[in-house]
């Protein structure tokens, strides 16, 4: 038996859609646990890219059951948009499997994201206005529809009629915006329903089947640690708990059937939207970082906030995770620049921390102490054994194991499926 779990180790997009896709070779099961489809992720297979919000990233070996966990909130019309942008692409959706306990994102959570981020004025979060806390909101309200109900026709009748009395009297007298009209999204869902339907099952069940028969098992979280709900900078987080822990609330699995966490960590710091950031660079080097590293975002298409690696969020990331191994990415985009720093403390006051503030106010006044690395020359991109890296970029890597004491098992040179170094076993 084999359960690994991914995770992303920063601010999300690290690179989490490739290293599944690598992994997922080896795995029978992809497992996606939490989120929905603020999370944007790329997956290059043969010069051919493929951005995924919804579904798991083993999605390309026909052969592997896909799981979206109880742990999602799922918008029907993106999910089904992204069924048919895969088949479209003739990539096979059949081994396809929804939890009947994950949430249904409905119109009124998208607008009331959009909404609320406008009410928050300066205090925005900079969320991807996909309606993923306003859905959350509801789970933890006790008031969200879930797909079981979504697929009862007169239970989403009477959930839909309950939800839009309080959201529409939210959106009017609150908000001062014209209401959703409940026979529209009655019908519009009442649609989607049906194109879903086959989907839906007892993932649970499916999942922990697959682990007493000793089948591998490979969790795909999305967004990172410090967009973690409870551990990442809060209030500038996301409505969910990607940290690694969550896989088992949100899959249905027992944490001892967990055998490894992966961390994904990018070779350098990139965060989208609002929050402190103690190593962002707002000068030429994140603009070149930026540039070289495509660092916009998959989802929003926002260009994402870059700075130099920071190994004191990073060494909370495997605190609050365990994770045991890393998978380096992106070390090609580093190529070229004379020299490079790594984070390992930060200066609060004139005092050193080493270990990441609980404080956001705290966080926010800090900044970054750092190492500093000569830089490499050498294009990175077609290599595929650790030896041959440029002495510099070995240094780098070995550098960021030393600072967190966790092997890179895995390092990514590119995205391509095969620009991928390997260092060890995961599976
Ligand atoms: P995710 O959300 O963690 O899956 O990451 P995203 O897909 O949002 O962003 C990562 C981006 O970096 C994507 O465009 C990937 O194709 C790309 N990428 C992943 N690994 C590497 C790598 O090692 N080198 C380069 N140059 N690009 C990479
Ligand atoms: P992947 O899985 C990067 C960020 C948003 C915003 C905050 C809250 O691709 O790594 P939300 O819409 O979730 O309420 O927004 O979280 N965010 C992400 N940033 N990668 C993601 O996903 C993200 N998903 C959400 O930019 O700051
Ligand atoms: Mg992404």
């Amino acid at each position: 038996m084999a359960a690994v779990v991914l995770i992303g180790a920063q601010w999300g997009d690290e690179g989490k859609g490739k290293i599944t896709d690598f992994l997922a070779e080896k795995a029978d099961m992809v497992v996606r646990y939490q989120g929905g489809n603020n999370a944007g992720h790329t997956v290059v297979i043969n010069e051919e890219t493929y951005k995924l919000h919804l579904i798991p990233s083993g999605i390309f070996y026909p052969e592997k059951t896909c799981v979206i966990g109880n742990g999602l909130v799922i918008d029907p019309k993106v999910l089904i948009e992204e069924l048919d942008y895969l088949e479209g692409r003739g990539v096979s959706t059949k081994n396809l499997r929804i939890s009947s306990n994950a949430h249904v994102i409905m119109p009124y959570h998208r607008l009331l994201d959009v909404l609320e981020e406008e009410f928050k004025g300066e205090q925005k979060i900079g969320t991807t206005k996909r309606g993923i806390g306003p859905a959350y909101k509801d789970k933890a309200s006790r008031t969200g529809i879930r797909f079981s109900d979504f697929l009862d026709p007169d239970e989403l009748a009477k959930k839909l009629a309950y939800n839009l009395k309080e959201k529409n009297l939210i959106i009017s007298k609150i908000y001062g915006q014209q209401e959703l009209n409940y026979e529209d999204i009655l019908q519009e869902y009442l649609g989607y329903a049906e194109r879903v339907r086959p989907y839906v099952t007892d993932a649970s069940l499916e999942v922990n089947t697959y682990l007493d028969h000793g089948s591998k098992v490979l969790f795909e979280g999305a967004q990172g640690t410090l967009l973690d709900l409870d551990h990442g900078t809060y209030p500038y987080v996301t409505s969910s708990n990607p940290v690694a822990g969550a896989a088992c609330i949100g899959a249905g699995v027992g944490p001892t059937r967990i055998s490894k966490v992966v961390g994904v960590v990018k070779s350098y710091t990139t965060r989208v939207g609002e929050g402190p950031f103690p190593t962002e660079l707002s000068c030429e080097t994140g603009e070149l970082i930026r540039t070289r590293g495509g660092e916009f975002g998959t989802t929003t298409g926002r260009p994402r906030r870059c700075g130099w690696f920071d190994a004191v969020i990073v060494r909370y990331a495997v605190r609050i995770s365990g994770i045991s191994d890393f998978a380096l990415t992106k070390l090609d985009v580093l190529t070229g620049m004379e020299t490079l720093k790594i984070c390992t403390g930060y200066r609060y006051k004139g005092e050193l921390l080493t270990e990441f503030p609980q404080s956001l106010k705290t966080l926010a006044e800090c900044e970054g102490v750092y190492e500093e690395f000569p830089g490499w020359q050498k294009d990175l991109t077609g290599i595929s054994r650790y030896e041959d890296l440029p002495v510099e970029a070995r240094r780098y890597v070995e550098r960021i194991e030393e600072l967190t004491k966790v092997p890179v098992t895995l390092l990514a040179v590119g995205p391509g499926r095969t620009q991928t170094i390997i260092r060890g076993s995961i599976f």
